[in-house]
């Protein structure tokens, strides 16, 4: 058993349509209240010593939602991380977002880089919030820097290592996670961390992210201290 809480901890917030239309509701409200679990969360992480947070904000294929969902949640996004960075800082949080960023609106980047900025020297949380994300993309990006090192001569081709492809993802210098929750009762990865998760542990909930709160952390966490992870070696007894 780990006995530890993780020091990773990734979830995919998902359920906040459903949350939304289970109380007749837009489906943006469910957004909007996905927010306080995010504030939840990192309060409740802090709580348990965890040290890396990563949220999945927003996939490379939410860009195919309706437009209005789309603007609405680059809308939340600008407005969350303006007006939270003043808080996180005070907490110790240091944020960063991980994506392509490149291609997102001018005032959205501008707001990503200021809470970059203001955050940097921030040590007891490390939240990452991947936006744009998506694993295939950051792979490829990944490998295609690495054939441009080989193609300028700066890289023999055995000298391409496990290592150095995690080096060259957006998670560049951050651990592996070592739990990741899914919430709202959805039993895969979709696109979410696909290599930094060879050796992550799952939970998986059917609480829905708005309703995401301490007793369903605590549960996820208490069921992950009793793991027994291997990493492909044998068991100890
Ligand atoms: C999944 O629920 C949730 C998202 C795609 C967005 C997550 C966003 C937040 C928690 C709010 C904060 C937003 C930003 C960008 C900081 P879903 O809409 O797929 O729910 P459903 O499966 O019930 O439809």
């Amino acid at each position: 058993m780990t006995f530890l809480p993780p020091g990773h901890l990734a979830v995919i917030m998902d359920g906040n349509g459903r949350w939304a239309k289970a109380r007749g509701l837009d489906r943006f409200h469910g957004h909007i209240q996905g927010v306080e679990s995010i504030r939840r969360t990192v309060e409740l992480c802090i709580e348990h010593g965890i040290k890396y947070l990563t949220l999945y904000a927003f996939s490379t294929e939410n860009w195919g939602r309706p437009d209005e969902e789309v603007n609405g949640l680059m809308e939340l996004l600008c407005k969350c991380t303006v007006n939270e960075v003043p808080e996180l800082k005070k907490q110790g949080v240091r944020v960063r977002f991980i994506g392509d960023l490149d291609i997102l609106d001018d005032k959205v980047r501008e707001s990503i880089e200021n809470s970059h900025r203001e955050t940097r020297d921030n040590d007891k949380l490390h939240l990452m919030l991947a936006v744009n994300y998506g694993s295939r993309a950051e792979l490829t990006s990944s490998l295609k820097e690495i054939a441009n090192m080989v193609i300028d001569g700066d890289l023999a081709i055995d000298d391409i290592t496990s290592d150095l492809i995690s080096e060259k993802l957006y998670t560049s210098g951050i651990p592996d996670p070592d739990l990741i929750i899914r919430t709202s009762g959805e039993c895969r990865l979709s696109n979410f961390l696909l290599w930094q998760a060879a050796y992550s542990e799952f939970y998986f909930t059917d609480v829905l992210w708005p309703d995401f709160g301490r007793e369903e952390f605590e549960r996820a966490i208490e069921n992950y201290k009793k793991r027994t992870r291997r990493f492909g070696l044998v068991h100890n007894k």
